[in-house]
């Protein structure tokens, strides 16, 4: 069985980064809302508890029965975490006269403590709170100091209670990542057995014992997380496992066919479905970019039902849902958020139940878990597609003729940063064609032409994202290359506009 540690979700911003740190040293871990400790999982090795925007004076503010662990297993409460404790045996929490936010120094660290060990005296903590813990409880003492804040740490001399008002996930906190390390494999008694392989390994026997000889539909969009979804199902279930990959007309040039033969190539039960015609149609004369998603959006459900029914004895969606995706988040109002699911409403339209492999993994733990699959690298380091594809990257109304300029002119920078050795180094790029047209010249004749824009990004996650700072050189071949061979383009332009305030894709 997976050992795992619970990290219990009191709505804090940086939950999420708890997670991630533990699974960066291979320790699996699995984020529920505070009310929802799997009191009958044995395989739980600890827990943490996470901080909060609430004080724990709040009327709503989110309270755990903590005798449902407490006694039981090694705790770590982080912020609130640490407060609700001290709070709830017995001790002080005060509103601190400003709230303290950024970096601090431990003045004092206890010797041969268990959570600090190898923390580096004066080790720097990042401290975000408004509340603090002036006494603890009875058999509780402080294992750390800050010059501002004297219980910057504690232990329970009794219990495996640990708790700290700073935040060892946030990058400003030197040794935070040694803190949770301790608490993990020396408090905790973690393996630090995570690791792609041994994911695969229980996945599938599960997704055999969880499908039986259930058939399963799964829509492919050409990206890692359905792909990766595919192939561990396919390993798990083989034919019975059906995909759908719908090709609305608006991807790049060839994906259609090279994507259907990687995924032939992986020994995938692909139906790919030309549905461009029907998608032209419904966009003739749209310019609104809400309107156009929209009509793609309920496009493409129409045709994947369609299809999808053809499988009968279908039981199953499976979808490439990731863990950020999936988290619970709690908003300050107590309502839990749930999941967004990729294909809206299907699952309930055709009475299927939704199978997620990929629900608890993040982003690039899906790109190893695609690595040990043995799948192409092209396939798992590709940049992120939009759903709608190149029609949010055609400003105006969608024509056929337009997407074909586009997609030449897009190959022909994607296929550039992939020769000159830039792709991996971006997020994501594209071209994307402007309603504009210009006056140029070529040879002899003046022509009047249309501009397009290259746009090219850095980022981790999407939220925010930088230009990329691409040599001259190759946007002066870029450039050239465009200009002289896609017919219809006679000015090339560079998008050099952060998001925020601008977004990555211009529609
Ligand atoms: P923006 O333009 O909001 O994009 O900065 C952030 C990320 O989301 C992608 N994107 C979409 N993906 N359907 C999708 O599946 C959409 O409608 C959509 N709009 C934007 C975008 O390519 C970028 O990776």
């Amino acid at each position: 069985m997976q050992e795992k540690i619970i990290i219990l979700d009191y709505g804090s911003q940086t939950t999420q980064l708890i997670g991630r740190r533990l699974r960066d040293l291979n320790m699996y871990c699995e984020i529920v809302p505070y009310n929802k400790f799997p009191k009958h999982d044995s395989s739980v090795i600890g827990v943490i508890m996470s901080g909060s925007p609430f004080s724990v004076y709040d009327e709503n503010a989110f309270k755990t029965n903590l005798n449902d662990f407490i006694g039981k297993l090694p705790v770590l409460g982080i912020c609130y975490g640490a407060q609700h404790i001290a709070y709830t045996f017995g001790g002080n929490v005060e509103s601190a006269d400003t709230r303290e936010y950024g970096r601090a120094n431990l003045s004092y660290i206890e010797e041969n403590n268990l959570l600090l060990k190898d923390v580096k005296p004066n080790s720097q903590v990042w401290m975000s709170h408004g509340d603090t813990i002036t006494k603890l409880p009875e058999d509780f003492r402080i294992i750390a100091s800050t010059p501002k804040v004297s219980i910057a740490a504690y232990q329970s001399n009794k219990e495996k209670i640990w708790g700290v008002q700073f935040h060892p996930e946030a990058f400003h906190s030197e040794d935070g990542v040694q803190i949770l390390k301790n608490f993990a494999v020396d408090i905790c008694g973690g393996k630090q057995s995570w690791s792609a392989a041994s994911f695969i390994e229980s996945t599938v026997k599960e997704l055999k014992e969880q499908l039986g000889n259930d058939r399963v539909i799964l829509g492919l969009s050409g990206g890692v997380d359905s792909s990766v979804a595919a192939v561990l199902l396919n390993k798990a279930i083989g034919r019975n496992l059906t995909c759908i990959f719908v090709d609305h007309g608006l991807l790049r040039k060839n994906e259609f066919t090279n994507v259907m033969r990687d995924y032939e190539c992986l020994g995938l039960n692909v139906i790919g479905v030309n549905a461009s015609v029907k998608f032209f149609e419904e966009l003739k004369g749209i310019t609104d970019p809400e309107q156009k998603r929209k009509i793609i959006g309920k496009g493409f459900i129409d045709v994947f039902d369609a299809e999808a029914h053809k499988i009968t004895d279908a039981k199953w969606l499976a979808q490439g849902t990731i863990y950020p995706d999936c988290i619970e988040s709690l908003s300050i109002t107590g309502t839990v958020i749930k999941s967004h699911h990729n294909v809206g409403g299907l699952p309930e339209k055709m009475k299927l139940q939704l199978c997620e492999p990929l629900r608890l993994l993040f982003k690039d733990e899906v790109r190893r878990v695609g690595r040990e699959l043995g799948m192409p690298e092209h396939l798992i380091t590709r940049h992120p597609f939009p759903g709608p594809g190149l029609a949010v990257r055609i400003l105006g109304d969608i024509t056929p003729e337009k997407v074909e300029i586009l997609q030449e002119a897009d190959d022909i920078f994607i296929s550039g940063l992939r020769e000159w050795g830039l792709y991996d180094h971006i997020w994501q790029a594209g071209v994307i064609l402007l309603p504009v047209q210009s006056v140029g010249v070529m040879g002899d004749e003046r022509t009047y032409e249309q501009a397009v824009a290259l746009r090219a990004v850095t980022s981790t996650d999407a939220m925010s994202a930088d230009w990329a700072h691409l040599p001259y050189e190759f946007m002066a071949h870029i450039s050239n290359q465009i200009i002289n061979k896609v017919r219809g383009v006679n000015r090339v332009c560079y998008d050099i506009s952060s998001k925020p305030p601008a977004t990555i894709e211009w529609e």
